[in-house]
């Protein structure tokens, strides 16, 4: 998770996203009145899509409002998971699994390359705002490791050169097709794999 940014804009001088009332209410119509602050998740989430990928402190507040729910609860449910972020992130969120799977398959050479290539670390964005990069717990994805999550998409079955290949295609903007990268179909082994 992207920590708290002391920079963060104060309720007084913030503009609200543009969140639809029926979208809200469709998330509270999944719970029971009296349980509203079961929303909490899929409101953080709706928010922080909404926003662009990261929470803001008086989006806290509003969803403190909307829930009645103490603003330290919320905070402290967006601070705990790493899918939330409390400070702007780059255009591409680069979420790199660091479990023993993932690491035993060569998650060290993804970094590697994240690193030689993008000059940032753990945490960090570009300066041209492209990517953000951060390390994370398993992705429950192990059966492709190593794995690279970016914004929704998972990259499965990567090395050094192909996370090369991924970060020179969303530099320039171009498609990219998600999930293995040597053709798997869902956990296949590798053998029946064609390379893309
Ligand atoms: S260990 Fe990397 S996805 Fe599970």
């Amino acid at each position: 998770m992207i920590k708290e940014s002391s920079n963060d804009k104060t309720k007084s001088n913030y503009v609200f996203v543009d969140i639809e009332k029926k979208e809200i209410e469709k998330i509270l119509k999944r719970y029971p009145k009296t349980r509203a602050e079961s929303a909490v998740l899929p409101l953080l989430h709706l928010i922080q899509k909404k926003v662009g990928g990261w929470l803001p402190v008086p989006e806290l507040e509003r969803a403190a409002d909307i829930l009645k729910m103490p603003y330290m609860r919320v905070f402290e449910i967006a601070s705990f998971y790493t899918m939330f972020n409390l400070k702007p992130i780059g255009k591409n969120l680069l979420q790199l699994c660091q479990t023993t799977p993932c690491w035993l398959r060569g998650s060290d050479d993804i970094k590697k390359c994240i690193k030689e290539k993008l000059k940032i670390n753990n945490g960090e964005t570009t300066k041209d705002g492209l990517f953000t990069f951060l390390e994370v717990e398993c992705l429950g994805a192990c059966v492709n490791a190593p794995i690279l999550q970016v914004n929704d998409d998972y990259y499965e079955d990567l090395d050094y050169n192909s996370t090369k290949i991924i970060l020179n295609k969303l530099e320039n903007n171009n498609s990219l097709k998600s999930g293995s990268f040597l053709g798997r179909k869902s956990s296949e082994p590798k053998k029946n794999s064609v390379k893309n």
